[in-house]
């Protein structure tokens, strides 16, 4: 299954990824982390250390070039397939399941004024990961709507709309989640972060199928030193949300395997 996880900055995007790779690592899946962040923070939110990270692809001005093509002239099929496995590190972790981040970057961050190529070259290889991969894909969006927004996400089975639970927060959930049914994606799930509990405001627009995730402190007073939000005291709580995260992506899909 490939899901890509939306919503506004700082609510929790690159944290329940991060979860959700590291769940379905230790459940013997085979899974890939794709970063389309500027932060860079799923590898680093999953433990690996920052001088460890890849160079995003959108920086990779030799590969952009070779690969799309200079002088104007865009390829619009670039070859990607060798890219995943090129570009991808593994990361440590438990589980018999293999774990790979792919830093692509954003678009707004590539240099050397090749937006355009870079931004083919990306979709592309979304394209090629959700399309003609088995393994689990977790795409790890920059905040907002952007990607949405281009359609690079358009072809994944479930989208994870992060919010946290204010109305403003709320109100911008429900425009991506809109977005994301404009581009055919109806399997959708509301995850609202730091849920002090209660009834959610009636926004037209709010993806139906509701997951609350309390605050957590074990993740609180870890992320005053350290990045990584894997291995929380409260590692049973993030279990079972992420273990009630993927079956009701899976329903919502109509109950077809990865
Ligand atoms: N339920 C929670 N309890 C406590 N802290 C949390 C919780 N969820 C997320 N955090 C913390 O909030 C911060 C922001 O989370 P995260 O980086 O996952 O958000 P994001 O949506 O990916 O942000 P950005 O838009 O900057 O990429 C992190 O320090 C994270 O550890
Ligand atoms: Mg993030």
């Amino acid at each position: 299954m490939k899901i890509a996880f939306a919503g506004k900055g700082g609510v929790g995007k690159t944290t329940l990824c991060a979860w959700t790779a590291d769940f379905l690592a230790r459940q013997g899946r085979s899974v890939w982390m794709v970063d389309a962040d500027t932060a860079l923070s799923l590898g680093q939110a999953s433990g690996v250390a920052s001088r460890a990270l890849p160079e995003p692809l959108v920086a990779r001005e030799d590969l952009i070039r070779q690969r799309i093509g200079a002088g104007g002239m865009i390829a619009l099929s670039p070859a990607v397939d060798d890219l995943p496995e090129l570009l991808g590190v593994d990361v440590p972790g438990p589980g018999p399941g293999r774990r790979r981040l792919l830093v692509m970057g954003t678009v707004a961050g590539a240099g050397g004024g090749c937006a355009c190529e870079a931004n083919a070259l990306l979709k592309s290889l979304l394209a090629h990961l959700v399309l003609e991969r088995d393994d689990w894909v977790l795409v790890d969006l920059e905040a907002g709507v952007e990607h949405l927004g281009r359609g690079t996400v358009a072809h994944v089975d479930g989208l994870v709309v992060v919010s946290e639970a204010s109305h403003r927060g709320l109100e911008t959930a429900a425009r991506i989640a809109a977005m994301g049914a404009d581009l055919g994606l109806g399997n959708q799930v509301l995850a609202l972060n730091r849920d002090p509990g209660g009834p959610l405001p009636p926004l037209p627009g709010l993806p139906p199928r509701v997951l609350r995730l309390p605050p957590l402190p074990g993740l609180a007073a870890r992320q005053l030193n350290d990045s990584c939000v894997l291995g929380l005291p409260e590692a049973g709580t993030v279990d079972a949300l992420v273990a009630g995260l993927l079956e009701t992506l899976e329903q919502g899909r109509g109950g077809a395997g990865d």
